[in-house]
């Protein structure tokens, strides 16, 4: 579309919007976001265009979601920095930034007036799931909010978070979302750790460190490679993975698994096209990564 990029703070402003674009049948192309926007937002918003084509509609949500935080993890320090934002968004053609208030997301959440939510019962539940109990309940419910307000005909979501990008796709499968998702490649800093907007957290010894996530990605799949059609035992390459991540004095590993990529399901040996993710604490920033293998 052509013209201003439009700010728009209320969902039901939002959704009389999206509902004029879906009468005159013009193609919304949806980015969700928490701001703090990076190049692999901005791939992400060119995966968006490139499938509305020019004269689509391409929303950008930035919105910190409350409900994907455990009270232990602080929501107040995520990084936020709205005008950047809105520069970056204006400069990759977007048309309109969904930025809302909780008060209008979650009204009365906590007062018993707000208490609904989406839950995804399998996919959710190891990786992320173990280690943040509450966290997908917060994104699949925010998602599925976020769709209904939008009302996209494409919504597209990182690599980076693979295992969220397979909850969300299995939510809106299972409720009948009519949209197409689709899951654009994690853009890479040039040493390979893979763009966050946690990453300014890190000071610079542990920005340095942080490579150990796609080091070990890396080092797995060699390993991978050179074993042959046997594979290896996932066991094994777990006790390597923490080894490597041990050597990284700020480095904590949070976990390691290997899985089938489409299903998530761990695999006990661990064959050429097997998936990796794993979770680092480089001192108090938890940074996550994933790759085939
Ligand atoms: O990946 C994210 O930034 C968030 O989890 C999302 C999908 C925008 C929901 O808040």
């Amino acid at each position: 579309m052509v013209g201003a990029m439009k700010i728009v703070r209320s969902p039901k402003a939002m959704q009389r919007l999206a509902k004029e674009w879906r009468g005159a049948g013009v193609r919304v192309g949806f980015v969700p976001t928490m701001g703090f926007l990076h190049a692999g937002h901005v791939s992400l918003m060119e995966v968006a265009r490139r499938r509305v084509g020019p004269k689509g509609i391409v929303v950008v949500s930035i919105y910190v979601n409350p409900t994907q935080f455990a009270p232990t993890e602080d929501l107040s320090k995520y990084p936020r920095d709205f005008a950047r934002d809105r520069q970056l968004c204006t400069e990759a053609g977007v048309d309109v930034i969904f930025a809302p208030l909780d008060s209008d997301m979650y009204a009365g959440r906590g007062e018993g007036r707000y208490s609904t939510y989406v839950v995804e019962e399998s996919l959710g539940r190891p990786m992320e799931g173990a280690s943040r109990p509450t966290h997908f309940r917060g994104v699949t419910t925010v998602v599925a909010k976020l769709f209904n307000v939008v009302l996209p005909d494409v919504a597209v979501f990182g690599a980076k978070d693979w295992q969220q990008a397979a909850v969300i796709r299995r939510m809106v499968n299972d409720l009948n979302f009519p949209l197409q998702m689709v899951v654009a490649p994690t853009r890479r800093e040039k040493d390979g750790l893979a763009m966050s907007s946690r990453n300014t957290y890190l000071n610079e010894s542990e920005r340095k460190q942080a490579t150990v996530l796609i080091r070990s990605i890396r080092a797995v799949k060699a390993r991978v490679a050179s074993a042959g059609r046997g594979g290896l035992a996932a066991e094994v390459l777990k006790s390597e993975v923490a080894a490597m991540v041990a050597q990284e004095p700020a480095a904590r590993l949070d976990y390691v698994e290997f899985f089938d990529g489409e299903t998530l399901e761990a695999v006990a040996e661990v064959r050429r096209g097997a998936h990796m993710a794993l979770a680092v604490f480089m001192g108090r920033t938890r940074l996550i990564d994933n790759g085939r293998v």
